[in-house]
């Protein structure tokens, strides 16, 4: 019986991992494609779930900040046309493009998805172009990046199908700033909200899922115990927005 009981384990252990659809709104996101190497990459999980609702076999889904490819290793899982653009690329499939103008036709995809930088912590490349040069909380109040991102916005609303389907994952920000006002001397930068209200002078909102990180950095170091002497949260969340675009023609 026992020895029944280890072979079923051991078939389960080896079979593929059959992702399931999760039903709930604040979701764990721990699995990856990509490259887990490259600083950054996203979770797969969070592509796998976008794609599995809102999109079918054959569709075209593109990602205009591809980074290691995560997008396309689940576009080929899922048997959909991925194209994926970067000023970084790290595979030959992916185009080197800056994401402000994409060189695809008007109203071609049917889904698009983004990850992009969170200001300015991650050093993607030396590209001057590139979005996560620019800080949301700088001493211009973050104006470049957020026009540098609704550019970008504004590009995923050109290049997507009507009444198809966006979704953005990002994370708000924190960090110290001598003489801030924020709790722990630091200062807060909401981008997830900031963009959000970007998204939403071109798309219709859909959802807003919280995904949990389970991030394992910030048990090391002093990450827990600075934010129990500054009385601060540790932030350990994405949200991923969806969003759809609804034309009825009347603008
Ligand atoms: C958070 S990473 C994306 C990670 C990617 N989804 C993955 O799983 O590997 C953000 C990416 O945005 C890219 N990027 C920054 N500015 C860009 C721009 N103006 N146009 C295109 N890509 C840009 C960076 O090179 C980086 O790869």
């Amino acid at each position: 019986m026992r020895e029944a009981q280890r072979a079923a384990q051991r078939a389960h252990d080896a079979a593929p991992r059959q992702l399931e659809i999760e039903g709930d709104a604040v979701v764990g996101a721990g699995s990856m494609q990509g490259e887990k190497d490259y600083v950054g990459a996203t979770p797969s999980w969070v592509i796998w779930q976008l794609l599995s609702r809102y999109t079918r076999e054959g569709d075209l889904v593109v990602d205009p900040m591809c980074g290691s490819g995560t997008t396309l290793d689940v576009c080929r899982d899922l048997k959909r046309k991925g194209v994926g653009f970067d000023l970084n690329p790290q595979r030959p499939e992916i185009t080197r493009n800056d994401s402000r103008k994409l060189p695809l036709e008007a109203s071609s995809v049917d889904f698009a998805f983004l990850d992009p930088p969170y200001s300015t912590h991650v050093d993607y490349s030396d590209d001057a172009r590139c979005i996560g040069k620019l800080d949301s909380g700088g001493d211009d109040g973050g104006k470049a990046y957020y026009r540098a991102m609704e550019e970008v916005i504004r590009e995923m609303y050109r290049v997507l199908k009507n009444r198809r389907y966006m979704g953005l994952y990002v994370s708000d920000s924190w960090r110290k700033r001598k003489g801030a006002p924020g709790a722990g001397g630091g200062e807060f930068m909401p981008i997830g909200f900031e963009l959000f209200a970007i998204m939403r002078k071109y798309f219709t909102p859909v959802d807003i899922i919280c995904c949990v990180r389970h991030n394992k950095k910030l048990e090391f170091g002093n990450w827990r115990r600075a934010a129990e002497e500054g009385n601060f949260f540790l932030r350990g969340f994405n949200y991923c927005f969806i969003m759809k675009k609804v034309d009825d023609g009347a603008s």
